[in-house]
């Protein structure tokens, strides 16, 4: 017998100039599920059964942006902070759209207790969506990001890690270090594995000696204050790629020229980085 709660249930979405096949199930209104495609509002995220009710929507609807505060903007890209209590339809309908990616976790629909940071790409006719992170009021965890997306027609174009160095730098601002929450789904995992490598990697290099030098004047803790990144992440990328030996109770960071090679050629490809002289926020108490 089949569990029609995680079966797929969405055929098809239509978000601004995209059209996009559903990964996963999300709980769209029932009478939503008889459709061929569900019509998406691509500025407050409004879900309509059909083109002619979205055209109807889109006479009315004043937004040509997500709504909240513009705290990042550099060229084409920006990013709005949204209050999931002050803007809990536009949360709610957020979360409906991410669930369609996003298989593992039992995304939680009281948005109240969250932040939405969303991405959009500017363009002459609007700020398009192109990503999201959730993140918690209040975390006992010390999570600094809930829910990761990039949606579909842009995956694979640096995006994400976008996202992540954003999340970062927000806890940076905040003088503190995070982490994401897990479990992570296996695309998540990867994003951050090659975050996490690049940005301590980037530390490492930065505190050598000298061209010759292979133990970077750095500890593990400085790693944390200067990439915000939790003290377990840290040393699970040092371990993972072998920048660490434990001697005598201690950690001895070491670099060889083949990690920093491979580094520098990684680098080469992340075009786009968020520039912190480009962050509008403080963080609130
Ligand atoms: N297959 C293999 N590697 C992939 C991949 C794929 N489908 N998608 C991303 N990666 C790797 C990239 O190669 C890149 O690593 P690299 O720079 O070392 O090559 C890294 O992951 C990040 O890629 P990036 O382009 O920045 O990420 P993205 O914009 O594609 O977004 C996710 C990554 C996870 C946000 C996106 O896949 C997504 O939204 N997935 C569905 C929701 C989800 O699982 N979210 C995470 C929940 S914890
Ligand atoms: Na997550």
């Amino acid at each position: 017998e089949v569990d029609e709660a995680v079966v797929k249930n969405v055929q098809m979405i239509e978000l601004g100039r995209y059209r996009i096949k559903p990964w996963y199930f999300s709980p769209y209104p029932k009478e939503l599920l008889q459709v061929d495609c569900i019509y998406l509002c691509e500025f407050c995220l409004k879900y309509c059964g059909s083109r002619v009710t979205l055209g109807r929507h889109l006479t009315k609807c004043q937004l040509k942006h997500p709504p909240g505060n513009e705290i990042y903007r550099k060229d084409s890209l920006s990013i709005f902070e949204i209050d999931g209590r002050r803007n809990k339809l536009y949360a709610q309908n957020l979360c409906l759209l991410a669930k369609l990616f996003l298989d593992h976790k039992n995304l939680d629909y009281d948005v109240d207790p969250f932040l939405f940071y969303v991405m959009a790409e500017i363009d002459s006719r609007g700020l398009h969506i192109v990503g999201y992170f959730s993140k918690e009021k209040v975390s006992v965890d010390e999570n600094n990001l809930a829910c990761l997306l990039t949606l579909p027609p842009y995956q694979r174009n640096g995006y994400g890690k976008l996202l992540i160095e954003f999340s970062y730098q927000l806890s940076k601002a905040e003088g503190k270090t995070g982490s994401p929450e897990k479990p992570l789904s296996d695309l998540g995992l990867l994003s951050y594995r090659s975050y996490w490598a690049q940005a301590v990697l980037e530390v490492l290099i930065n505190q050598l000696p000298g061209p010759s030098g292979d133990r970077p004047c750095t500890t593990i803790n400085d790693i944390c204050e200067q990439t915000a990144i939790q003290k377990d992440d840290v040393i699970y990328t040092l371990k993972s790629l072998n920048l660490v030996n434990y001697i005598k109770g201690q950690h001895i960071l070491c670099i060889n020229n083949e990690a920093i090679k491979q580094h520098r050629a990684a680098m080469q490809k992340r075009k786009i980085r968020i520039d912190f002289s480009c962050l509008h926020w403080t963080p609130k108490d």
